[in-house]
């Protein structure tokens, strides 16, 4: 089985190919209808945030299995300006592009981990997990 596998993120239509890759593997790990849109809906936002703020980066997939659980991890990584203030970022209703700014409170939301990395002009990490029941 491929436990690791990314998309490259660099037009609009990578955003479909990385749902795609994202709902195959959740289908295979043996998540739920409910748990595949939610993990399909948490990988369009951060593709959409690679592609709007950053122009390009990858979304990465690995499958995680430990003793007694599995997971897929989701990670969002672009080499773009960066998120000056993480928190802020995280309260819903921030945008700099006169979006939303639903879309990384409803990752976190929507996902069982989340972690973001990111500094300014060095980019941005966003790794998320979420776990099989
Ligand atoms: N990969 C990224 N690189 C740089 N800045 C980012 C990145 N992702 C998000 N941001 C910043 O964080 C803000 C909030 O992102 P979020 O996805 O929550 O909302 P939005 O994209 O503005 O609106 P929505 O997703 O609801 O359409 C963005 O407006 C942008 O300033
Ligand atoms: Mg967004």
């Amino acid at each position: 089985m491929i436990t690791k596998s990314s998309v490259h993120i660099k037009k609009e239509w990578d955003i479909v190919g990385a749902r795609q890759m994202g709902r195959e593997l959740a289908k295979d790990l043996g998540f739920g209808t409910v748990d595949q849109a939610r993990i399909t809906t948490a990988i369009s936002e951060l593709a959409r945030n690679i592609y709007l703020y950053a122009g390009s980066g990858q979304i990465m997939f690995e499958i995680v299995e430990d003793l007694n659980k599995k997971g897929l991890k989701i990670i969002a990584v672009d080499k773009g300006p960066g998120i000056q203030d993480v928190s802020k970022v995280m309260e819903d209703g921030f945008s700099t592009s006169g979006g939303l700014g639903a879309g990384l409170p409803g990752v976190k939301r929507l996902m069982d981990y989340f972690d973001i990395d990111s500094a300014p002009d060095k980019g941005t990490v966003i790794t998320t997990i979420k776990w099989v029941r």
